[in-house]
């Protein structure tokens, strides 16, 4: 634990404060009525992507977006009739709703992984609310917990778990729900249950009918949907150089033949904020692959070799993209919920 003045009560001054370390790309704890949540700005990839580096996650997971209405929600998602019941019944609360982004919704693709959906939620508790309505911005937060913890429903748990990586944790006293938020994947024909929690799934069925649980044997989240996820042309991770056809995706300064370069300087940071915009960029007709220089193992390099290593195996189980098949079938590698 270190500097004094982390853990703060939520006055305010403090929310005023908080609102605009956010707005400057910095990182705040903040309690919500399930659990403490690590926010930060949900447009700016830098800053979600030093959400995951304090968290230490070894994989990008989706994040949730917190909103404080739903008129800011509708601007970045596509809301159909059923979302729109249920977040007019059961907004602000515990739960979140996955849903198509819009394409000009400004949100960072790091915050849903390179997905082309993002899970909303209003949550309701005062302190979330008024640093949402404070800061004017769409906040990205996970648990405020160190990857494989336990979600935080105290200050002091965040304090003990996250205190020397946080410059400040607004305490709001214990949290009422404590469990996290119902996680509804409405991007279907019908709604997925990809997370029990703070809403009954039997409350969500009296508004809108059946919902389905995730298939067996299917990952527990889209989350962990590998197709999404991987380039439609082959990846080849730990590369040095392009072979003939193939994009270069570079890293550190010794990438002059890269077409592009996560990092320049090494900063492993920058590169997690960078994946997948490039990858996205590299992911093109003039290219037969994309090659990926080596990334260093370490803290977030962890999770962006994770993230080459699904998309390299999806594209070779799936032999690579045809364009009569599709993308590349799912690809489930061993999973762990680590957050
Ligand atoms: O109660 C909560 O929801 C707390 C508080 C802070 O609001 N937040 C929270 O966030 O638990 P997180 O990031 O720890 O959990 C996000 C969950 C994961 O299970 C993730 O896979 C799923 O939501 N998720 C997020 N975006 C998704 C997406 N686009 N598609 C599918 N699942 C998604
Ligand atoms: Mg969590």
């Amino acid at each position: 634990m270190t500097a004094g003045g982390v853990l703060r009560p939520a006055t305010p001054e403090a929310i005023a404060e908080a609102a605009e370390l956010i707005r400057q790309g910095g990182i705040v704890a903040f309690p919500t009525e399930t659990v403490y949540g690590l926010g930060a700005d949900a447009a700016d990839d830098r800053a979600v992507a030093a959400v995951f580096a304090a968290k230490e996650r070894p994989r990008f997971n989706p994040l949730i977006v917190h909103v404080p209405d739903l008129e800011m929600a509708e601007r970045l998602a596509k809301f159909d009739d059923r979302a729109r019941e249920l977040a007019n019944w059961h907004w602000p609360g515990p739960l979140s709703l996955v849903l198509p982004r819009r394409p000009e919704s400004g949100l960072s693709l790091l915050v849903s992984a390179g997905l082309d959906t993002v899970a909303l939620r209003a949550p309701n508790h005062a302190v979330a609310r008024a640093l949402l309505f404070t800061c004017g911005r769409p906040i990205a937060a996970p648990s405020a917990n160190p990857s494989g913890g336990l979600s935080p429903t105290t200050a002091c748990h965040v304090l003990e778990g996250l205190g020397d990586r946080v410059p400040l944790i607004l305490d709001g006293g214990p949290c009422r729900v404590g469990v996290e938020s119902t996680v509804l994947d409405l991007t279907g024909a019908t709604p997925v249950l990809l997370r029990p929690g703070g809403l009954a799934a039997e409350v969500i069925e009296r508004r809108i009918g059946p919902v389905a649980a995730p298939e067996r044997g299917a990952p527990r989240s889209p989350g962990m949907l590998e197709r999404h996820y991987a380039p439609r042309r082959p990846l080849r991770p730990d590369a040095f150089s392009a072979r003939s056809g193939e994009a270069l995706l570079g890293f550190g300064p010794d990438a002059a033949a890269a077409h592009r370069n996560l990092s320049a300087s090494g900063d492993l940071r920058e590169a997690a904020a960078n994946l997948f915009a490039m990858l996205r960029e590299l992911d093109r007709d003039e290219f037969t692959g994309i090659a990926v220089m080596p990334v260093p193992n370490t803290g977030l390099g962890r999770a962006i070799n994770d993230r080459l290593r699904r998309a390299a195996a999806g594209s070779r189980a799936a032999g690579g993209w045809n364009e009569e098949r599709g993308p590349a079938a799912p690809c489930r590698l061993p999973d762990e919920d680590d957050d």
